[in-house]
């Protein structure tokens, strides 16, 4: 294993994907522990990796400055020997499909929660000009099991050309492309509301929505199949939800939700009307017993991210009662009792 790259010093590799290698990393001049995504560039010509590199740091100018919870935060980018590499904030938690995995009685509530932050994400990068291209679930990372980021925004752009030139086809999975990427027709930000509308799908059901033994066939079906609709595989899942995610995964980009504010108002308004959501009627949070992540400023948010339980509660408000008394006790002594 490498031990450093520029002036990170390589600690342990976190993981492996279609561009090279992901590495933890430490930054000793922030002292700071970061992840490195590592790219190798061995195989390109003088000009290919100058047309590369070109594209990599324009793209990179733009990504940089997306600065969102919801989005996970590049640092800064550079280049060793034969490899380019983004130090990005490390990640500490779960992919999604393991946290789905590690947690079989999530509730509908809870996966909707999911979508609706990866979408309050896509939302910003899209109005800040960058798609994410490859909205998957292994770019979805939960955090204390309830904030979830997106990894990799603007990534695949910065990279695709570099795939392409070095094995010619698409790499990575086709399962949750849009049927524009498949065609390789131009995509745009609606290419990730489909992408998302996969993940959603397969949250809740279970299942992917198009699945064979191949890519091609998978690709077929993204392209030609409409998907079982998710309530006839999981009955909890109310129509409202059917038709949201219908709308994700309409075929042409024209007949898609066409912005992903508009997907996350109808998520909300879906977890409005569930039973035991952690949504009450108003759009609000409700805290006591919940663990979700908490946007508003409330007292109840206040205890909720001070972590303050039920118990310790009691015990503050069991304080605060004796202290009243004894103030009140002192006061009427002094001017009552004389
Ligand atoms: N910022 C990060 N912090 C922690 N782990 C990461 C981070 N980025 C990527 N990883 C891990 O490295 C693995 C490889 O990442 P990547 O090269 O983006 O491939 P992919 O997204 O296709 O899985 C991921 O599966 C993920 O678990
Ligand atoms: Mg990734």
């Amino acid at each position: 294993m490498i031990t450093h790259l520029g002036r990170y010093e390589i600690i342990s590799e976190l993981g492996r994907g279609a561009m090279g290698i992901v590495y933890k990393a430490r930054d000793p001049l922030i002292e700071r522990i970061v992840a490195i995504k590592a790219i190798n560039l061995q195989n390109l010509t003088q000009s290919e990796k100058a047309d590369y590199e070109a594209r990599f740091y324009q793209e990179a100018k733009v990504v940089g400055r997306l600065n969102h919870p919801n989005i996970v935060t590049i640092h800064d980018l550079g280049e060793s020997g034969d490899v380019a590499y983004i130090a990005m904030e490390l990640m500490e938690g779960s992919e999604l499909q393991n946290f789905i995995a590690d947690n079989p009685n999530l509730s509908i509530d809870d996966k909707l929660d999911i979508a609706i932050q990866v979408a309050t994400g896509m939302a910003y990068a899209h109005q800040h000009g960058i798609v994410h291209r490859d909205i998957k679930p292994s770019n979805i990372m939960v955090l204390n099991g309830n904030h979830v980021k997106v990894a990799d925004f603007g990534i695949a752009k910065m990279t695709s050309s570099l795939l392409h030139t070095q094995t010619g086809v698409i790499v990575g999975s086709p399962l949750y492309m849009s049927p524009e990427q498949v065609l390789n027709l131009p995509t745009d930000s609606r290419s990730d509301i489909f992408a998302l509308g996969i993940v959603l799908y397969q949250m809740l059901t279970g299942r992917l929505p198009f699945y064979g033994d191949n890519a091609n066939s998978v690709m077929y079906q993204i392209v030609n199949e409409v998907q079982q609709t998710p309530s006839l595989l999981n009955p909890d899942i109310p129509a409202s939800l059917d038709i949201i995610v219908a709308n994700c995964l309409a075929k042409k980009p024209d007949d898609r939700y066409q912005n992903a504010h508009e997907m996350v108002n109808d998520l909300l308004s879906c977890r409005k009307i569930l039973p035991n959501s952690k949504l009450d009627i108003n759009g609000n949070r409700r805290y006591f017993g919940s663990n979700n992540f908490i946007y508003d400023n409330s007292i109840a948010n206040w205890i909720h991210i001070n972590k303050i339980s039920n118990w310790k509660l009691i015990c503050i408000l069991m304080l605060a009662g004796f202290m009243f008394t004894t103030l009140y006790e002192m006061i009427e002594q002094l001017y009552f009792d004389k």
